[in-house]
């Protein structure tokens, strides 16, 4: 696979600072020769510098939408340019509301295949916030609202993008839900595995399911990996934790039966804050993970030198 890294500086989305050095600690964790150690090769495009979109009027709920908006839409054109010429977009984030641009600049691609796009959303969080709903008004809490097209976002993107399917959305390890969030995500028909259904049913058998039903589609797939996903013992360096996450185990286990799956189509490594971490271990567990998305396997993983 040729790989494209696009770096996603952005923090204005999450109410914090520090996730602006998300991508920088990510090329530290070695993620750019782990993918090539297991022999694809990689495009390092940088990091996006957008000028913030001044054609908006500020927000009073949707905080920064100036600064969202301008990686939003650089994202959109990173990633649909990167996709269009074969190679697979992987973003370096930057807060989740990165996703708003890379999800749509993937949904413009599978639009232009003629094939539908599914979006693997791994967080603690349903994301379905939008500025009237929203209880903080940081963006980071709105991108699946966004690309599901709720009409309080359109004039973020261009008027005419395509949108997902709510139904072609799945959310694994939910665990934090606001209250309209709730209501929206039902009404829309989310799919959501939370954490009560990963404890239940078991991660191997929603994998299973999801890739069925994806496949039987046709569908590319994107995933979007939030840091608070996992359990914060493991992952530490995000600014949103909540207790009861994914551990290290089903984790991997997603990214191997992903990998295996030959649907993944594009990749975001989401809400790392390198300030809130605890040396580095969160940034590698994220270049761990996607080392076994794209084919390590337990045998050959390296011994840990912590
Ligand atoms: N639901 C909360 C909000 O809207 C938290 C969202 C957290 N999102 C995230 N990507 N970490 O403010
Ligand atoms: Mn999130
Ligand atoms: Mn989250
Ligand atoms: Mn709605």
């Amino acid at each position: 696979t040729h790989i494209a890294l696009i770096g996603a500086p952005l923090e204005e989305g999450s109410g914090r600072r520090g996730a602006s050095m998300g991508p920088m600690a990510l090329r530290i964790a070695g993620v750019d020769s782990t993918l090539r150690d297991l022999g694809h090769t990689v495009t390092d495009e940088g990091d996006l510098k957008p000028v913030p979109a001044r054609d908006l009027a500020n927000h009073p709920k949707a905080n920064n939408l100036q600064v969202v908006a301008a990686f939003a839409r650089a994202l959109d054109t990173a990633v649909y340019d990167a996709a269009h010429s074969g190679k697979f977009p992987l973003i370096l984030g930057g807060d989740h509301a990165l996703s708003m641009g890379s999800v749509s600049g993937m949904a413009r691609h599978a639009a232009d295949l003629g094939r539908p796009l599914f979006v693997l959303w791994l967080d603690a969080h349903a994301d379905f916030n939008s500025p009237s709903s929203s209880p903080s008004g940081n963006m980071h809490g709105m991108p699946v609202a966004f690309f599901c097209g709720q009409a309080e976002f359109a004039p973020i993107l261009d008027a005419g993008r395509p949108f997902v399917d709510p139904k072609n959305v799945f959310q694994v390890g939910i665990r934090s839900v606001d209250a309209r969030e709730r209501e929206e995500i039902s009404e829309h028909g989310v799919n959501v595995f939370d954490m009560r259904a990963v404890d239940e049913i078991g991660m191997a058998h929603i994998m299973h399911d999801v890739i069925a039903r994806i496949r039987a589609a046709d569908g590319l797939l994107h995933v979007s990996l939030d840091v608070d996903f996992l359990d914060p013992d493991l992952a530490p360096g995000v600014g949103t934790t909540v207790p009861g996450g994914a551990t290290f185990r089903e984790a991997h286990l997603i990214m191997e039966m992903l990998c295996d799956s030959g649907l993944v189509s594009s990749l975001d490594l989401v809400e790392l804050n390198p300030f809130l971490d605890d040396r580095g271990k969160s940034a590698r567990i994220l270049v761990e993970l996607t080392a076994s998305l794209f084919g390590r396997r337990i045998l050959d993983r390296p011994t840990r030198s912590a």
